[in-house]
């Protein structure tokens, strides 16, 4: 089977400083993988070069088998790849709804129904610009929006950063509801209770270097968690 993502030997960075220094990494159809590591290890750098949001220096990613960089970002979506920023996730000028109708092509909003039964104020405030929201609603929204494009694979960076614990609980059961359907997912996460629900491997980065990664089950809490204390 075609893996959903495969990266190898990843080396990239801003001008000429280079942060990944050769990561490899890959997951198949149905697989979620956790991105674990301290602030500033390359995290998010990992998640733009993945997303083709960054050239590469060095390696490869291919998603479904084709090569990322021979895919223009205009078409990326059609090729089956949804991306979640860590930062600047939503369109704050715009409301709510709009964000969420943005890259659909009908004015049917039905996909988005579960999510919008989990996060009621989403459907409350969809008139309303989206820079109204709180960090951690602009967080739901931003999550919304790209679990409802229903892509075959979708990068995630901190998708719970700011978001209240009763939803991050929801979060884990829309994700896993998705997984359960196929899809693959990148997630970015400091909440280990979270990364635990749902995520089927880990790959640990340290210094723009992968130091670990394998299937969930064989790490304990406290090995993850070691890898975050500074
Ligand atoms: N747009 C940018 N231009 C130049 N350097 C950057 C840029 N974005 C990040 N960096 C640098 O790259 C390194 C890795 O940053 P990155 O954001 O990938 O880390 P991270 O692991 O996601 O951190 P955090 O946990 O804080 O989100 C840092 O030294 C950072 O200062
Ligand atoms: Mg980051």
């Amino acid at each position: 089977m075609t893996p959903a993502l495969e990266f190898e030997n990843v080396i990239a960075g801003y001008g000429d400083t280079m942060v990944l220094r050769g990561v490899s990494g890959a997951l198949q159809q149905g697989q979620v993988l956790g991105v674990l590591g301290r602030n500033g290890v390359g995290k998010t750098t990992l998640m733009r070069a993945l997303a083709g949001f960054i050239p590469l220096k060095e390696g490869e990613v291919r998603a479904h088998g084709a090569n990322l960089a021979l895919i223009p970002p205009q078409n990326r979506l059609t090729a089956g790849i949804a991306y979640a920023p860590q930062e600047d996730t939503v369109f704050s000028d715009l409301s709510v709804g709009e964000n969420l109708r943005l890259h659909l092509k009908t004015r049917d909003m039905s996909r988005y129904r579960p999510y919008f039964d989990a996060f009621p104020r989403l459907q409350e405030r969809a008139m309303q610009r989206a820079g109204s929201l709180s960090g951690g609603e602009r967080k739901l929204l931003s999550f919304t929006r790209t679990l409802g494009l229903h892509a075959p694979l979708s990068l995630l960076d901190e998708p719970t950063e700011g978001v209240q614990p009763e939803n991050i609980a929801r979060m884990s059961h829309l994700l896993l509801a998705r997984r359960e359907a196929g899809a693959a997912f990148v997630i970015v996460e400091q909440n280990l209770s979270f990364l635990l629900q749902v995520a089927d491997a880990v790959l640990v980065l340290d210094h723009g270097e992968r130091v670990a990664s394998g299937a969930m089950p064989a790490f304990t809490r406290e090995k993850l968690e070691s890898y975050l204390v500074v």
